[in-house]
């Protein structure tokens, strides 16, 4: 385990384990659809990866990004999107790929966005949802595990940029942030 972690939440055995099955739920709602894999940028590419390879159907891959974090731990409330699909969506079904749903904030935004471009169907499928933190009038439909309101890194997910190249996740130490 790294040294700037407390623990190991989810090792790479579970974390591959539940991606696989969510490959499979996928599966049973989307195998005839061609969805349109939509994820944000940066933390969830390392999921969307794993992802995709869970689902054995024909899909296809876009990226948006969108900042709202900083170096802090906490939200800062200001979103921008940058990337955004245009009218390529119209009639398409999407769904939105994100590292860890916290406030809401970010995929509230990104959800309205998205869903004035008239998509066939728009679904989100968050690999961590941290639900107590929930401010935005939202939730996934697709959620890889429900997490408490700690700050979580590796996976894709990031502080200032490190650990995302961990290949599971664990709470950062505070004295990492303090
Ligand atoms: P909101 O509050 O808008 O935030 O739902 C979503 C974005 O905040 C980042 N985030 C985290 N990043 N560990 C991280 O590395 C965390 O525990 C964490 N919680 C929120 C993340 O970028 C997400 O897209
Ligand atoms: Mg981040």
């Amino acid at each position: 385990m790294h040294r700037d972690l407390l623990n190991i939440s989810y090792s790479e055995e579970t974390i591959s384990a539940c991606v696989r099955g969510l490959g499979q739920r996928l599966a049973a709602e989307y195998a005839d659809k061609n969805p349109i894999f939509l994820g944000i940028l940066k933390g969830s590419f390392v999921f969307m990866s794993d992802l995709i390879r869970a689902c054995d159907f024909p899909l296809e891959v876009r990226f948006l990004t969108a900042s709202s974090y900083g170096s802090s731990t906490v939200t800062s409330g200001n979103v921008s999107v940058s990337g955004a699909p245009g009218t390529e969506i119209a009639g398409r079904h999407v769904i939105i790929v994100e590292d860890i749903l916290d406030t809401g904030t970010t995929l509230a935004k990104i959800r309205d966005m998205l869903s004035a471009q008239n998509p066939a169907s728009l679904k989100i499928c968050a690999f961590l949802d941290k639900a107590e933190c929930r401010r935005a009038d939202i939730s996934a439909d697709y959620v890889g595990f429900t997490c408490p309101a700690a700050f979580f890194v590796g996976y894709g997910l990031d502080y200032a940029e490190r650990y995302r190249n961990l290949p599971y996740v664990g709470v950062l130490k505070p004295e990492v942030y303090e």
